[in-house]
């Protein structure tokens, strides 16, 4: 029965606007072209059906339809859902995803559709469909997120007990536990994910019923339309509501952010897979081959988390750029948002199971990693030894530092000089004094909070553990 005026309709297809009334001719070729965002916006499609049906019964609800109008509208949108679902394409006019929906809700409802555009705009309704998009993004990331830091957790249980060299100038510096090492790329994760979590609570701010840019002209309870929606506040000035993106800079800071994390992560364990470092090992599942040298066993799959973070940084700037000399409401640039709001969401969505996986095939050495810790790195230990006999830390440093040329002179480690070199250094070295050279009595005397300690590492594994726990 239905299916006749939509036939009917669809031969009309190419000749559906939102606008045009005032103009003479079409508009030219080359600007429909650069005018037409489809390709990207499609993906807004369950957004501006559901914002659309929301819309239809807000319009009930203030009088403007009838409520038949408004279900016979609302079952019309609920047949374009599902034609969309079942594969429907935009045809070459459809300017964009909310011309496409107006198109096949005429074709669906018949002219009853011509009443939903009443006391909304593109402007908002653009603004509200991002926003629900973005929701959804953030819940998404969230989870990706977890698992990730999930990987890293499972990773640094399994690295309680080895012992490793921390770097700081790339040089070796003091030996740290496994998991104190692999923890501290969980820690910047968690604040991604909070950060993330405060652009979500900032995106839950509804723009619909600001119209065009000075509110809508009919009496729509907002804060009922808001809540039918998921969204937690309502924007408070028209003006403001349908040219902020914020929400959008906010998430591309915070996606940049963890790609910067992302590809810090990458980076260690790229250079620990290095035969020089030999720490880890890329399992199977996680590695390419070389198509010319047969040994050749690459992390592809970290290489491109620390390229590719180089595109969302981009994607940030680019929106910055966008929003930063605009004039207040709403202006065409701003159709550049989601360009870079689905680059970035996309390539972290592509990006968080590849280095979860790769972390997670990895193996690690202990043995190599023990290996890379020699006694030298536990000057700090000897000067804070001289220091508990109350020498103070600058003298200690000196007599410690003079010892360290010596075992340099000789070409050999801290812990192979003679006792006496020790005495020569300062008088208050004793016997005991080699037990300080020991990897395990310098992790040992660090359980403070935060720091290398068996004791300390086994809280913050449980801190992490309750971290993913818990709702941010
Ligand atoms: N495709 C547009 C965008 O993404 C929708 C809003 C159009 N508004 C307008 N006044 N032309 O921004």
């Amino acid at each position: 029965m239905k299916k006749a005026p939509a036939r009917r309709k669809k031969a009309e297809a190419g000749t559906h606007k939102l606008w045009g009334g005032r103009f003479a001719g079409g508009p030219h070729p080359a600007l429909d072209a650069v005018n037409r965002s489809i390709s990207v916006d499609f993906r807004l499609w369950p957004h501006d059906v559901r914002l659309s049906k929301a819309w239809a019964a807000a319009l009930a609800h203030a009088r403007v339809l009838t409520a038949r109008e408004s279900a016979q509208i609302i079952k019309g949108l609920d047949a374009v859902a599902a034609r969309i679902a079942d594969g429907e394409k935009p045809v070459a006019t459809d300017e964009d995803v909310h011309t496409m929906i107006d198109r096949l809700l005429h074709e669906e409802a018949g002219a009853v559709a011509s009443r939903l555009h009443t006391g909304r705009s593109r402007n908002d309704q653009v603004a509200t469909a991002t926003r629900l998009w973005t929701l959804n993004a953030c819940d998404s990331l969230d989870v990706l997120i977890v698992s990730l830091q999930s990987a890293i957790i499972a990773q640094a249980s399994r690295l309680e007990r080895a012992v490793m060299p921390a770097y700081t100038h790339l040089q070796r510096a003091q030996p740290v536990s496994g998991a104190h090492w692999m923890l501290s790329h969980f820690w910047p994760l968690q604040r991604d994910r909070e950060r993330l979590a405060a652009a979500r609570t900032r995106t839950a701010s509804l723009p619909l019923g600001s119209g065009a840019i000075a509110g809508s002209a009919f009496p729509i309870a907002r804060a009922r339309l808001a809540k039918s929606l998921g969204f937690s506040a309502i924007s408070e000035n028209s003006i403001d509501a349908v040219g902020d993106r914020d929400f959008i800079a906010e998430v591309l800071f915070a996606l940049s952010l963890v790609g910067a994390h992302l590809s810090r992560l990458a980076e260690d364990l790229i250079l620990f897979g290095s035969s020089e470092f030999g720490f880890v090992r890329y399992g199977d599942a996680f590695s390419t081959g070389s198509s010319m040298m047969p040994q050749k066993r690459n992390p592809d799959a970290l290489e491109l988390a620390r390229g590719s973070s180089a595109r969302m940084l981009g994607d940030l700037v680019a929106l910055m750029g966008t929003i930063k000399g605009l004039p207040s409401g709403y202006n065409k640039d701003l159709q550049e948002d989601k360009r870079t709001l689905f680059d970035a969401a996309d390539g972290m969505t592509l990006l968080l199971p590849a280095v979860a996986g790769s972390l997670a095939a990895l193996t690690f050495d202990a043995t190599r990693m023990r290996a890379a810790v020699s006694s030298t790195m536990m000057a700090t230990d000897l000067a804070d030894y001289l220091v508990r006999k109350r020498v103070t830390f600058r003298e200690a440093h000196g007599a410690v530092g003079s010892l360290v040329r010596e075992a340099e002179e000789k070409g050999c480690e801290l812990g192979a000089l003679p006792f006496a070199s020790f005495k020569t250094a300062h008088k208050s070295f004793d016997t005991n004094v080699l037990n300080e050279l020991s990897a395990q009595t310098s992790l040992e005397n660090r359980e403070i909070d935060g720091g290398t300690g068996p004791k300390s590492v086994k809280r913050q594994l449980s801190a992490a553990r309750a971290a993913i726990r818990a709702n941010i």
